[in-house]
């Protein structure tokens, strides 16, 4: 199969720009497309066919359910039930937004592998004018897991979507550099208080300050992972990362050492290290492509610099935990 990418760039309201992606979709293909958060593989998501497409594309577990994208709160509330007010608070505060919100899903709408067979479903609003414009143009709902090979880190631009899809897929729709980079919040709002099942640009303040207390699934004891996804190895470049403290003379005995044996080693850290054999930036933004740059380089290890004291629930050490697998350098 040839993957054909389409640029966006000024064509955003352009009808011509999603005729083919349209189609795609409606005939039970999987398109690529930009989302505010990460790049999204969208297939239907009433289309259990459609869906196992993406499974396939990504070589992604069954268990792990994906997230539902519609175009607004009304197209939302047709897939959805028992929502309760605080539901309906998060819709009008963060939407369209980074926020996934577990509900009850209606019965008979997903296909049953959209929700790994389970009776809820992560739906939101993508705050992005190409994914809105495709989703009131296509009006179905669309499942769209991040548009990476599955463990591997997600796309952050449509060249990454190329490098990981490319032969699998029909189409990527090229939106640029996504603007924040990291995947939506997942909130559980069939539990009470609701739960953070993963941190994300809306924090546990933003959510506080519109719903009242909302707890992080990190902090409740004994709990299985009920965001299925949560449990798999995650965003891990081919090298090995160790978290380390930002402490210069740790980390320049940590490059030291790590070059005394003939490896070649990259640090990921706002401030640059020269002596490294390379030095990849580390933002919320930058996180997935400085990963993929290290792949590309051919690095043999890599440091990545985390803040003295990060904050419980933070997003981006929460996704540097998991592509460390949480080691750290000692
Ligand atoms: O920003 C994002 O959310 C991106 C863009 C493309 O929208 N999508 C994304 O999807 O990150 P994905 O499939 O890579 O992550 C979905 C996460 C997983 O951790 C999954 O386990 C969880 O959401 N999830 C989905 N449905 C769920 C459900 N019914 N109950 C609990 N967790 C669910
Ligand atoms: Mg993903």
């Amino acid at each position: 199969m040839e993957t054909q990418t389409i640029l966006v760039d000024r064509n955003v309201n352009k009808e011509e720009t999603y005729t083919q992606a349209v189609e795609i979709l409606k005939n039970g293909g999987v398109v690529a497309f930009p989302t505010e958060t990460v790049y999204g593989l969208g297939a239907d998501a009433t289309n259990g066919e459609a869906v196992s497409r993406i499974f396939e594309a990504k070589g992604r577990p069954a268990d792990n359910p994906l997230i539902v994208h519609v175009d607004s709160k009304e197209s939302a509330l047709h897939y959805v039930q028992n929502v309760s007010d605080k539901a309906l608070h998060c819709m009008d505060a963060f939407w369209p937004g980074a926020l996934t919100l577990i509900l009850k899903a209606a019965p008979g709408t997903f296909a049953g592998n959209v929700t790994a067979d389970l009776d809820t479903v992560g739906i939101r609003v993508p705050d992005h004018p190409v994914a809105l414009n495709l989703l009131k143009r296509v009006e179905i709902p669309i499942a769209a897991p991040s548009a990476n090979i599955s463990g591997k880190p997600s796309p952050t631009l449509a060249e990454h979507v190329f490098h990981d899809m490319d032969g699998i897929i029909p189409l990527i729709l090229d939106g640029g550099a996504t603007e924040i980079g990291l995947e939506s919040t997942v909130l559980d709002m069939t539990s009470e208080p609701p739960v953070i099942l993963r941190p994300g640009k809306i924090s546990k303040q933003q959510l506080e300050a519109e719903i009242g207390t909302v707890h992080l699934s990190t902090e409740i004891k004994n709990n299985a992972p009920k965001a299925p996804g949560m449990k798999y190895i995650h965003y891990a470049p081919e090298a090995p990362v160790y978290l380390i403290e930002d402490k210069p003379a740790l980390i320049l005995k940590a490059i030291e050492h790590v070059q005394r044996s003939g490896k070649k080693v990259a640090v990921l850290s706002k401030e640059s290290y020269p002596q490294a054999d390379f030095h990849f930036a580390l933002s919320g933004e930058a996180l997935y492509d400085s990963l993929r740059k290290c792949d590309l380089m051919k690095v043999d290890l890599v440091l990545a610099v985390v803040p003295l004291n990060p904050e419980k629930g933070d997003a981006l050490m929460n996704r540097l935990e998991k592509a460390a697998d949480h080691k750290w350098f000692s």
